[in-house]
């Protein structure tokens, strides 16, 4: 886990806080819709009232590929940076967090996607998220696509895992509705998916549980009402502690199945989530119910202690599916034109991603796949 975290009203300021002395340079990592938003305004403000040189990398691509990741690491070692900052979603915090362990020739990003252990942390660095989120600023991950596979492919090296890190409702707050929505559903994944995983623990269970509140409370108010500034708030802390549940659980098979979207189609990452979320959960819920009905118990504040466990995890299910709905996000494939003759190669590609799918409560046979599949076709 991050050892330093700021959260809640005005955490932003504490950056004045965490640059110490002995910094002289630094670089701010972000893309350039979150600097055209005019979130990186307030870090120049206090690095330049410190006095510390900095510079700006904001060419970062949304979801990027190994050799996009590559480009701006090279960049960014000619720098010559003691500090990094990133301001943005989770596409530029892991391209950040790659930097912060590849700062000299050593390896590349390729090299990690054949031994992600080879590198160890050079250069320290904050997150600062400006979606809630993907829980980036929390996991040793760093997720990149590999176009000749078609794939998108994590990196996990706990020496990417951020020194600092702020939450601070201000920087969500003028985000796109469909990117709130979009980002808003993966966390809700994250925290569901870890919790109700083969590898949840009490440890797990006690960062998902409560992500899973502070989300399924507040996605919709936070991503519908631009006011909503302790929705907002509590939405960064939910999916930051959805981010943490991931570091000792695991996704499983939303995200596994969800990876080939990302890889052919360029689906939003959040997206693809969503549209398997509930088809999903119904195939699991055999194997989950008892998990769904705890989280009944604890999200639903009015809820009727009285019900069964099948009728508490329908519930529960039922509600994951209104979230996706109510927030406007697709739930077919067919909005993004993927013909139903692709559905072999997407069972073969989801099949491979044996990484998540192992987590599974519920085995996934390829003609479960498939049916997976197809109901969102
Ligand atoms: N490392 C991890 O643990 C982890 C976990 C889940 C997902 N991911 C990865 O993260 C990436 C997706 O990240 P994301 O969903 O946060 O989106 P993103 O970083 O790709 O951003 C999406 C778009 O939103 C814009 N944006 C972001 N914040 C904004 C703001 N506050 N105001 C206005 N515009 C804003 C960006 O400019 C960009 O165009 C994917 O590559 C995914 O695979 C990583
Ligand atoms: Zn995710």
């Amino acid at each position: 886990m991050p050892k330093n975290v700021f959260a809640g009203q005005h955490a932003l300021e504490q950056l004045g806080a965490i640059l110490t002395a002995d910094i002289k340079k630094a670089v701010i990592f972000t893309d350039k819709g979150v600097l055209s938003a005019g979130l990186t305004g307030i870090p120049e403000q206090i690095l330049a009232d410190k006095g510390i040189e900095y510079s700006i990398i904001s060419e970062i691509p949304a979801e990027p590929s190994y050799l996009q990741a590559q480009e701006i690491v090279d960049r960014f070692k000619h720098e010559h940076a003691d500090f990094i900052i990133a301001v943005g979603g989770g596409s530029v915090m892991d391209v950040a967090k790659l930097a912060s362990i590849l700062a000299t020739d050593a390896y590349t990003v390729k090299d990690l996607l054949d031994n992600p252990l080879l590198a160890q942390k050079q250069v320290p660095s904050l997150m600062i998220p400006t979606t809630a989120g993907t829980g980036s600023e929390a996991t040793p991950n760093s997720i990149v696509a590999v176009p000749e596979q078609e794939l998108k492919v994590g990196i996990v090296n706990p020496a990417m895992i951020a020194d600092y890190v702020i939450l601070d409702g201000r920087l969500i707050k003028k985000l796109p509705k469909h990117i709130a929505a979009a980002t808003g559903v993966d966390a809700l994944c994250h925290a569901i998916e870890c919790f109700t995983s083969a590898k949840a623990n009490p440890f797990s269970d006690t960062f998902a549980l409560e992500g899973l509140d502070l989300i399924m409370n507040n996605v919709i108010e936070a991503c519908t009402n631009p006011e909503a500034l302790e929705a907002k708030n509590k939405m960064l802390l939910g999916s930051f502690y959805a981010g943490v549940a991931i570091t000792s659980s695991g996704t499983t098979a939303v995200h596994a199945l969800s990876y080939p979207l990302g890889g052919k189609y360029h689906i939003p990452h959040g997206v693809s989530n969503a549209i398997l979320l509930t088809p999903v959960m119904r195939f699991n819920e055999p194997a989950i119910q008892e998990h769904l009905a705890r989280a009944y118990d604890r999200v639903v504040k009015d809820g009727n202690r009285e019900l069964s466990a099948a009728e508490k995890s329908r519930f529960i299910i039922s509600e994951l599916e209104r979230i996706v709905a109510v927030l406007e996000i697709p739930t077919s494939l067919k909005t993004f034109n993927v013909p139903e003759s692709d559905l072999e190669g997407l069972v073969e590609a989801g099949m491979q991603v044996t990484r998540l799918l192992v987590n599974n409560m519920r085995e996934v046979t390829p003609d479960d796949a498939r049916k997976i599949y197809m109901e969102v076709l």
